[in-house]
């Protein structure tokens, strides 16, 4: 199983997990404000190690279409799967932020249904 580093915490994630919940179930804070849909950004982490090559579509066109582009800088753990080791820093969590809570729970699926292209940088 692919292991999952965080500051000084790590953990074990099944293979094909979205990150976004793998990084949850452990208990880590990170929001997660428009359900997993790829829309709100607010899932996003930055790759220290292991950052997947395939990219959604969805997650594509959000992130270069940002007012500010995000595109190469940060990637939306809802549209990310476990598939090798990572090290990720969780940019927005609820105890640094306006909200109390860190939005719906994303699907155990991939949403918006992933059509896969790859990073090109
Ligand atoms: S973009 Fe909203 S939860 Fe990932």
């Amino acid at each position: 199983m692919p292991i999952i580093t965080v500051g000084d915490q790590q953990f074990e994630a099944p293979a094909e997990k979205r990150l976004v919940l793998a990084l949850e179930d452990a208990g880590i804070d990170i929001l997660h404000r428009c359900g997993g849909y790829a829309r709100c950004t607010t899932c996003r982490v930055e790759f220290q190690v292991g950052e997947p090559r395939r990219m959604t579509e969805a997650e594509k066109n959000r992130l270069q279409t940002d007012d500010q582009p995000l595109y190469g800088k940060v990637r939306l753990s809802c549209q990310v799967l476990c598939e090798q080791d990572m090290d990720v820093t969780p940019v927005y969590q609820v105890a640094t932020s306006e909200v109390d809570n860190p939005g719906k729970r994303p699907e155990d699926h991939m949403t918006p249904e992933p059509v896969w292209t790859s990073v090109d940088y």
